[in-house]
């Protein structure tokens, strides 16, 4: 388990400087626009609500241009993630746009000791996060751990239908890959990433873990939580099947036939005030 999370360390710690670099990102946008919001966060916005003063946490936040955004909403936010370099990057960001966040690295299941329980009204994660994760049922404790009594989480991620999809056939929607949680890894090796860069990158191997929808919903509910929301999407905010989708304000759709895959979701839920 270890090894596995050393290697896509190694990924992630490659990838955040070619990510803060590329255009997808968009941070030289969002550090000069004092109002600027990533487009992810925008595409949030009329299921967030006003999270203005709440103590926000952002889990697996990468170089934090959704945790800045969540932050100029008025959000008093921590971000957390494994990758140093990550975390090293959304410091500096946070800095250049003046903002005040905190950022802690840590991996998301020490979450709570690095952060003590309880401290938070806002966990907010998603856009490429679960699918790094081994055990959908620990995740679901540590965000309940987070949460004081009355708080709420925020996901929205990529769809357990897209991860076992199989992006290499164009003449087919195809199941390759789990849709079920899986106790062995999904073993991948390529040299790119999810942005448009000329970098050449040295990492190549990843270990990824699927969990189905029913999964998490019952993980949630088992770890105390109430469902508040959930809602499917027919778009992405990243090119996930190439040469098949179009983008349309940042978000990716399937060219043909959006009407038959599910690509990501948004659920909230509450932990009881008592
Ligand atoms: C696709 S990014 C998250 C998405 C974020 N919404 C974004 O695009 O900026 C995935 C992040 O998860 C982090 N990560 C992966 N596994 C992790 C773990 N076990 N603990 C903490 N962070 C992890 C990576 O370092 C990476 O920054």
């Amino acid at each position: 388990m270890d090894e596995h999370r050393e290697l896509n360390r190694a990924w992630w710690d490659e990838r955040a400087p070619a990510h803060a670099a590329s255009s997808d990102y968009a941070v030289r946008r969002l550090v000069d626009d004092p109002a600027g919001l990533s487009q992810v966060v925008q595409f949030d916005l009329p299921r967030l609500g006003d999270v203005a003063g709440l103590r926000g946490v952002h889990l697996q936040c990468h170089i934090g241009t959704d945790t800045l955004s969540l932050a100029r909403l008025g959000a008093h936010m921590t971000g957390v993630d494994f990758s140093p370099a990550a975390v090293a990057i959304a410091r500096d960001i946070a800095v250049r746009a003046g903002l005040d966040i905190d950022y802690v690295e840590s991996e998301v299941y020490s979450a709570p000791d690095a952060l003590g329980v309880g401290g938070f009204d806002l966990v907010y994660t998603g856009v490429g996060a679960l699918i790094w994760l081994p055990d959908i049922d620990r995740w679901a404790q540590v965000v309940a751990a987070l949460l004081r009594p009355g708080g709420r989480l925020f996901v929205r991620d990529g769809h357990p239908v897209l991860w076992a999809v199989d992006e290499e056939r164009l003449d087919a929607i195809a199941l390759r890959y789990p849709y079920f949680e899986h106790t062995e890894p999904q073993c991948f090796d390529g040299s790119g990433t999810y942005v448009d860069t000329d970098v050449d990158f040295a990492t190549t191997a990843t270990r990824e873990w699927n969990h189905g929808l029913g999964e998490i919903v019952t993980a949630l509910l088992a770890a105390g939580l109430r469902l508040t929301m959930l809602v499917e999407h027919d778009s992405v905010p990243w090119d996930a099947l190439p040469g098949r989708m179009h983008n349309v304000d940042g978000e990716w759709h399937l060219t043909e036939h959006p009407e038959r895959l599910p690509l990501s979701y948004t659920l909230q839920a509450v932990k009881p005030a008592q």
